[in-house]
């Protein structure tokens, strides 16, 4: 099959890249000439492990290739995906459909044959619709349904696992109305049969709110042990043990139960508030997406509170330094990350704060710029520092080594907010340690 894929980010880039490897003949469009520039030169603009070799793997079996012209991309071509972003709206939550309307009136004027226009983007219920008026209005020459259909196919995979999440995923959505366009849709994902991957075919509506709906749940559970290890800290009780404790139930399952710092990312929470804005726009009350909104945002903010108490109330004149930068490990997303909200929260407390993360300082530069100080390394941020934040959970900072640690450090305060470590061990090693939910 032929596949074009408009936007070469972190969900248009991994679909592409595992589409060719799955033998089709796929074609990435992007409008940042800097992307496709890089791309046509074997480099990746992002960081995801494992894709740099995925896409050298498929450009050079002639499967892949990147572009800007879309009348190019688009030719002969059975499905053309929708991966632009779907950001916050500013000032109202609601998504920022521009991007998705944009390419579909870019996309009526190359149609020359039957194609699927797919959103993969992650669009509120009825944007599929909206895609097929656009392209209906553009192109009066067309009959939606029988010369196009317009499908929602929402993406679930994680930054960081994203190559093994595409191609092994728990389920694939498809929500379509023709039996056409279910026909190649069937056809894309037919290598994930083999590997018995359940394929749910709904209606597009359904499928638009399963995506909005399993992220609302999960940021939930997140926001749900978040506030169980608020309880544990002031009763004594464990919150890792809370969430084994749980977890082990099968009807609630162990994943999504660690507690830290509160949720962040391109999509937790972008599509949380997104949702909420459905809802009312329909007139049904989401009470509990609410409070989970709320909950993390007023968490995400408090976090500097525990570093300020850690040091004895106040950041005044301290000196602190900050492992991990991003939203999670193995990526250098830092679209609303919790650092956002800590660094500066600490600094406008008077602190000075050194910062280190494995991948993600290029990204982080946009936002912190000049206010931060840039280490090469996590011992690097520490010398000098009165105390250390570990805010997100990379390899490199698993197995720290202590000694050396107490003798860059001006003050042994550890303030672990991602419950790397055994709190025994480092009050053994001499540290003050504060994690998040355990006694
Ligand atoms: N990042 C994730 O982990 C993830 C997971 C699941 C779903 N999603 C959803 O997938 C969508 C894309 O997310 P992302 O993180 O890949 O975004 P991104 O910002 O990394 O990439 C979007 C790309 O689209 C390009 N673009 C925008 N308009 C274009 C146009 N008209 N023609 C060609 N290119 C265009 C941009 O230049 C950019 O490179 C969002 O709706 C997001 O919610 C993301």
């Amino acid at each position: 099959m032929r596949v074009c894929m408009i936007g070469t980010g972190y969900v248009g880039l991994v679909s592409g890249a595992c589409f060719a490897d799955f033998g089709h003949d796929v074609v990435c469009v992007d409008k940042d000439a800097s992307k496709i520039e890089r791309l046509n030169s074997g480099g990746i603009p992002i960081y995801e492990p494992g894709l740099d070799k995925l896409v050298a793997d498929n450009v050079a079996a002639g499967r892949l290739s990147f572009t800007l012209d879309l009348a190019e991309a688009m030719k002969g071509a059975d499905a053309v995906f929708i991966a632009v972003g779907t950001p916050s709206r500013r000032g109202d939550g609601h998504a920022d459909l521009s991007y998705v309307y944009a390419a579909s009136e870019e996309i009526a004027a190359y149609i020359d044959q039957y194609v699927v226009v797919v959103t993969k983007s992650t669009v509120p219920v009825g944007t599929g619709k909206e895609v097929l008026d656009i392209i209906a209005k553009a192109r009066p020459d067309l009959k939606p349904g029988v010369d196009f259909s317009t499908a929602s196919n929402p993406e679930f995979l994680r930054e960081g696992a994203a190559i093994s999440d595409f191609k092994r995923p728990d389920r694939v959505v498809v929500g379509a109305e023709e039996e056409a366009a279910r026909d190649v849709m069937r056809e894309l994902y037919r290598p994930l049969f083999i590997n018995e991957t359940p394929i749910v075919f709904t209606n597009r509506v359904t499928s638009e709110l399963i995506k909005y709906a399993a992220n609302a749940f999960l940021a939930t559970k997140i926001t749900f042990i978040n506030e169980m290890a608020d309880i544990c800290e002031k009763t004594g009780a464990n919150v890792q043990e809370v969430a084994k404790g749980i977890g082990l139930d099968g009807r609630i399952g162990s994943k999504f139960l660690h507690a830290g710092p509160g949720y962040g990312g391109s999509c937790f929470p972008k599509d949380t508030l997104a949702l909420v804005q459905t809802a009312k726009d329909y007139g049904v009350p989401t009470k509990i997406v609410e409070a989970v909104v709320d909950i993390n945002d007023t968490r995400k903010k408090a976090m500097a509170d525990r570093v300020k108490e850690a040091c004895g109330g106040s950041l005044k004149d301290k000196t602190v330094a900050v492992l991990g930068l991003t939203f999670k490990p193995n990526t250098d997303d830092m679209r609303d990350s919790p650092s956002l909200d800590v660094i500066p929260a600490m600094k406008a407390d008077g602190a000075t704060v050194r910062v280190h993360d494995p991948e993600g300082m290029e990204e982080a530069e946009k936002s912190f710029g000049e206010t931060v100080t840039w280490c090469d390394g996590p011992y690097h941020a520490m010398e000098g520092a009165d105390v250390v934040v570990l805010l997100t959970e990379w390899d490199a900072y698993r197995a720290l080594d202590f000694k050396k640690m107490q003798s860059l450090l001006k003050a042994p305060i550890f303030v672990d907010l991602r419950n790397v470590y055994n709190p025994e061990t480092m009050r053994d090693h001499g540290f003050s340690y504060v994690s998040i939910g355990r006694p």
